[in-house]
């Protein structure tokens, strides 16, 4: 039996209604095989704007410091989109990845084979697409400094920065090569070495690794180039690996070859068991409140919380596994529906739970 206490950030959009699908798959699952999952929730992002004039608390990321996991929803809409304005729901959502020191964004890709249609890619090997994407999280354009706009002869000037250190390099990279080795061994690198002197470094750093695990055969793109790769071949990657900012680009062109956002999920993982855990997803202004979103990718971002942070890969299997059968039984949200006929988050969840008990019936 094991116990833990899993931190809730729903956040804006349909955050709220896809966090509060995962964390009843999450209290089924529990009940199923005798576990105590305690949940507590804390806010983030443009609610939290709202509420406290802050995008995250202090006193929220120590809570969340003190749980086992964090299950994330989604932040951001139109009414936090003022680009001067002094603070963004983005921010939250940044600061809790720094905050968690969560370095390693892994965002597996496959296509679901009933969901074939939905992908705007015609290759035959399209079905055979299983890859996972490393991103480096806490790195980067994203956080280094300098980061401002400013004003200066006559006109308004801005500065971004990409930095990164050899440790910070090497963490992530060693994140993918562990992970290649449970899979076929195989990490594609990318960076940008034509031109950045962090792709430089990352490259040379990347193959040091790559001399240092053999076992583990290692290629090097650019990214421009893998980015091409993606949408011709993608059945050839295994694991890729990269910074901050080209894996943010990568990993939305690789979400929709599996055809649909709405099935993807993500998990972020640092140096301890402590990870964060949210769907590729944003937070839909445009369907929010609706009850229409597809549920799927926090419930399987709760299944990768269960694998990654709790120890409990059975019942993360048995999750993906009810997954599976759903989508093959013909269960569809609006989003992979290919406008045909759709059923609720609500109706989706209840699916899916229904799905898991009777998979575990069947184990025992
Ligand atoms: C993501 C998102 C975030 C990012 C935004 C919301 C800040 O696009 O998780 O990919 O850029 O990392
Ligand atoms: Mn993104």
């Amino acid at each position: 039996m094991a116990k833990a206490r899993i931190a809730v950030m729903p956040g804006d959009g349909i955050g709220p209604e896809v966090t509060t699908e995962a964390v009843r798959v999450l209290r089924t699952v529990g009940d199923l095989f005798g576990h105590r999952f305690e949940f507590f929730e804390e806010p983030v992002g443009g609610t939290c704007i709202d509420q406290h004039g802050v995008a995250l608390l202090p006193e929220s990321l120590r809570r969340v410091r003190r749980a086992s996991a964090l299950l994330f929803g989604a932040v951001g809409g139109p009414k936090w989109d003022d680009p001067r304005a002094p603070t963004r729901p983005e921010d939250g959502l940044l600061a809790v990845r720094k905050g968690l020191g969560v370095f390693a964004n892994i965002r597996p890709v496959r296509v679901y084979e009933p969901l074939l249609g939905a992908s705007p890619l015609k290759s035959p090997a399209l079905a055979s697409v299983d890859f996972i994407v490393v991103r480096e999280l806490t790195g980067g354009l994203y956080f280094a400094k300098p980061k401002r706009i400013w004003e200066s002869r006559g006109e308004r000037r801005a500065v971004d920065t990409c930095a990164y250190s050899e440790s910070e390099i090497e963490r992530v990279i060693k994140v993918a090569i562990g992970l290649a080795r449970s899979r076929r061994s195989k990490v594609t690198s990318v960076d940008k070495a034509n031109v950045m002197a962090t792709g430089r470094l990352w490259r040379e750093v990347a193959m040091r690794l790559s001399k240092e695990n053999p076992d583990v055969q290692m290629d090097h793109m650019l990214v421009d180039s893998c980015a091409m790769a993606l949408v011709v071949r993608p059945e050839t990657f295994d694991v890729i690996v990269t910074e901050n900012t080209f894996g943010d680009i990568l990993t939305d062109e690789a979400a929709v070859i599996s055809g649909s956002m709405g099935m993807l999920p993500s998990a972020s993982l640092g140096s301890s068991t402590l990870g964060m855990y949210e769907p590729i997803h944003g937070s839909a202004p445009d369907i929010a409140g609706k009850g229409i979103a597809n549920p799927l990718a926090a419930i399987l971002s709760s299944a990768m919380l269960l694998r990654h942070s709790l120890g409990l890969p059975a019942e993360a299997r048995l999750i993906e596994q009810a997954v599976d059968e759903v989508i093959a039984e013909g269960a569809r949200t609006a989003d992979i529906a290919s406008g045909g006929a759709a059923i609720s988050t609500r109706e989706m969840a209840d699916t899916l739970i229904a799905t898991v008990k009777a998979l575990r019936a069947a184990q025992r």
